[in-house]
């Protein structure tokens, strides 16, 4: 274990001297999220679109159920899916048996059935709790804990997964809702209104991509995708403990053999992980701050995701789809969230390192995630109100996105970093699938309070804007007033 952690912290071939196994994670995950985004931003339009227009004829409240179900399951299906990797197939295998189901999911979705539709989001679901947790703690394995690349690695992974979310809804989107398309489509003797179920078909086609780019590089994840061994669980440990001086006098009678078993291999089997207490006492706080994240993490989500559903139809029925006088389909909007975080990523990391050790703390960093996340929502408060004048300009849903970009890259690729760093080395992938179970939480509130929407009533929708406002910056305040309390829970980590 000892050689395989050191070869990686020597390993620069890939993007910008990181490891090489960080461009197969990069690729991989960025067609998976290409699949997942593109089918996203057409799902809910698809459903609330009348059966004559080869929609489901679905009301708004049941569309936004079965999104914020859906979308739940997607990030639920993470625990089983970290397990699996653990215990039986090594995390490479998981990825791509994952991306397998998640393919032949989308492909389910052409055929025009309510059983294919549900059948397929079935297969997605299970198909991204193999993949997704997974393919983000191997992004974590590639460096060493205190490697200075590891945030700036996840950043880039980071800007992988949006690289692909902002692709899809123009392609799907175009695929699905475009009058050009739907000529096309009639004209080779195919019922437009079939449409819908190329741009599922291009959400496959996107995953398949990405299959092949992990098979070919399949060999550059050999060190990272096993399963969890028992030496790994120590060696891992031992980082933990030489990371904090204090915690150390606590567990010193654990890691004094296990410092001995680094000098000397033969003493290794010495230690076993089941000799241990369950957690140590740094553990069990460093879990507590994770605890208090992930209720955060939940209630950011459950906003920022109006994006797929009341905003998607907002973006649908009540904006002049219209710039520089181009009419462009509503799902392109959907694009914009990611394409603002691949502009500004950089400028975060910038910023971060700038800062340097002034930075916000990582709760800091979620409490002004939530601010921009309330301010942003709280433009489509005047939106909604002129809507009872009519269509109302892009110029809205552009804005709200790009400050709720703010937060989400206040928020989100922290979170992904600091829940790794938090978590005992262990558990990751149960911890990062705790990450996960908040986040599907937050889709799931999602779907329920996207349900409210009224479309033809300006005074319902101002109120249900300016309620999620309120609710992202009281819990903005709250989290700022209980930031030194979780960064004393956090010990070392930052
Ligand atoms: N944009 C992020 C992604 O698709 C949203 C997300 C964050 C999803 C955390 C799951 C967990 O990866």
């Amino acid at each position: 274990m000892n050689a395989v952690i050191d070869s990686q912290v020597l390993e620069t071939g890939g993007i910008g001297g990181h490891p090489r196994g960080l461009n197969v994670l990069f690729f991989t995950e960025l067609w998976e999220r290409f699949s997942y985004y593109g089918m996203r931003a057409i799902l809910v339009l698809f459903m609330v679109a009348p059966v004559v227009q080869g929609g489901l004829g679905f009301t708004v409240a049941h569309a936004s159920e079965i999104y914020g179900i859906y979308t739940m399951c997607v990030y639920l299906t993470a625990i089983p899916g970290g397990f699996i990797a653990d215990r039986m197939l090594g995390a490479r295998k998981a990825i791509l048996f994952g991306g397998i189901i998640i393919a032949l999911g989308h492909f389910t979705m052409v055929l025009p059935a309510l059983s294919a539709f549900y059948g397929g989001m079935l297969l997605i679901v299970l198909g991204t709790g193999l993949l997704k947790p997974n393919i983000s703690t191997m992004v974590g394995r590639l460096y060493h804990l205190n490697d200075p690349r590891r945030d700036a690695g996840f950043s880039i992974f980071y800007m992988g997964i949006n690289m692909g979310a902002t692709l899809s809804p123009i392609v799907c989107g175009y695929l699905a809702q475009s009058e050009h398309f739907k000529t096309i489509l009639t004209k080779v003797g195919l019922p437009a209104e079939s449409s819908w179920h190329f741009g599922f078909a291009a959400a496959g086609v996107g995953m398949c991509i990405g299959l092949i780019h992990l098979l070919m590089q399949w060999k550059l994840l050999d060190k990272i995708g096993g399963k969890i061994e028992k030496e790994e669980v120590a060696l891992h440990d031992i980082q933990d403990v030489e990371s904090d001086t204090v915690e150390a006098k606590s567990t010193i009678t654990v890691t004094e053999p296990v410092h001995d078993s680094v000098k000397d291999p033969m003493k290794a089997p010495v230690i076993t992980p089941a000799k241990a207490p369950l957690f140590t006492p740094d553990e069990l706080k460093k879990l507590g701050a994770l605890l208090c994240l992930f209720v955060f993490n939940a209630l950011f989500w459950s906003i920022y995701e109006q994006g797929g559903s009341s905003l998607n139809i907002f973006a649908d029925r009540l904006t002049d789809n219209r710039l520089f006088g181009m009419e462009f389909p509503s799902s392109w909007f959907q694009s914009l969230q990611s394409t603002y975080v691949i502009l500004l990523a950089p400028v975060f990391s910038w910023l971060w390192i700038k800062m340097g050790e002034k930075q916000p703390s990582s709760p800091g960093k979620f409490s002004l995630g939530l601010m921009f996340l309330g301010i942003g929502i709280a433009i489509m408060v005047p939106a909604a109100i002129l809507t009872a004048q009519g269509k109302v300009s892009p110029i809205f849903l552009i804005t709200v996105y790009f400050v709720e970009t703010l937060g989400e890259l206040c928020l989100s690729p922290v979170g992904l970093s600091t829940v790794t760093k938090l978590a005992p080395a262990r558990l990751a992938s149960l911890t990062m699938g705790g990450w996960f179970v908040s986040t599907a939480i937050g889709n799931r509130l999602a779907g329920y309070f996207s349900g409210f929407l009224q479309s033809d009533s300006s005074g319902s929708m101002s109120y249900m804007f300016g309620a999620m406002a309120i609710a992202a910056l009281t819990a903005a305040g709250l989290l700022a007033g209980l930031t030194p309390f979780v960064k004393k829970l956090m010990g070392s980590v930052k």
